[in-house]
């Protein structure tokens, strides 16, 4: 008699660990630290989720109708760290296989973000990977150094443009009507000052970028500092008529 419970004891425990290992082999990634882990500097060999991943998500994934938490399609959210460990897929054993990476690179309309969206360049898909492989953790960084000695265009202000801005305001989705690829909108947004308004998130202006957190002063200082000693302004006026501030 007595062995017999204890055989079935064993088999309950055996089959309930087999359960328990079957949940833990389909939701990989699931048990996660939530602490953030801010460092004083920024080290180029880490990838940050707050510096450089939260923002790419919330300029091309997580608006509204796609992974916000009202919209939430297929259930997943990718509004905030603990969102994105809980619905993104994210596989530590194996991050090449994360479903929130996977979908980068699919085809037709299986691709992340989806058409007309522009599709995450290799350097931002890249990231994405090196910072599952390093953990997924919740790590930030401040910088306190701000070098703008040498503000260009191409090194200094399209990086900051692709991380925030360009998933709601490229040439196939202008949001706004605003093309932040497209060097007459840019001149135009500076000759009515809507750029650094927007940005700086000064009243009367619409706060960028839209639903996320504001750029670092350094950011902000660089895109200011582009904008003084580029001769944007010249020529936009033709460009008003149309493209006028509403
Ligand atoms: C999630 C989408 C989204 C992101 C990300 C975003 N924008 Fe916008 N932006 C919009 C929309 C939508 C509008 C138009 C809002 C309206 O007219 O009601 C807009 C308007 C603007 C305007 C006009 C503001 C005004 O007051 O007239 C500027 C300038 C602008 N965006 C710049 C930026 C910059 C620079 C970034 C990145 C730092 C950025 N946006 C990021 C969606 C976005």
């Amino acid at each position: 008699m007595k062995s017999r419970k204890i055989q079935a004891a064993t088999v309950f425990v055996f089959i309930w660990a087999l359960f328990w290992l079957g949940s833990c082999t389909h939701q990989p990634g699931v048990y996660y630290d939530n602490t953030p882990k801010v460092s004083n500097n920024c080290s180029t060999d880490t990838v940050y989720f707050q510096n450089d991943i939260q923002p790419l998500l919330n300029s091309t994934c997580a608006m509204t109708g796609c992974h916000d938490a009202i919209t939430g399609k297929e259930s997943i959210v990718l509004t905030d760290y603990a969102a994105v460990m809980k619905t993104g897929g994210i596989n530590l054993q194996n991050p090449a296989s994360s479903a929130i990476y996977r979908v980068l690179s699919k085809s037709g309309e299986d691709r992340m973000p989806p058409s007309p969206a522009k599709a995450w360049s290799s350097d931002q898909s890249a990231a994405l990977l090196t910072w599952i492989s390093q953990g997924a953790l919740n790590n930030a960084c401040t910088d306190t150094t701000c070098d703008t000695t040498n503000v260009t265009f191409a090194g200094s202000v399209a990086p900051i443009f692709q991380k925030y801005c360009d998933g709601c305001h490229n040439s196939s989705n202008p949001l706004g009507g605003i093309d932040l690829t497209n060097s007459n909108q840019l001149a135009l947004l500076d000759s009515n000052g809507s750029l650094l308004g927007a940005i700086r998130q000064k009243p009367g202006y619409i706060p960028m970028p839209l639903g996320g957190n504001k750029l670092s002063n350094c950011e902000i200082e660089t895109i200011a500092i582009w904008i003084r000693d580029t001769t944007l302004s010249a020529g936009s006026n033709q460009q008003q008529q149309t493209l006028g501030r509403h």
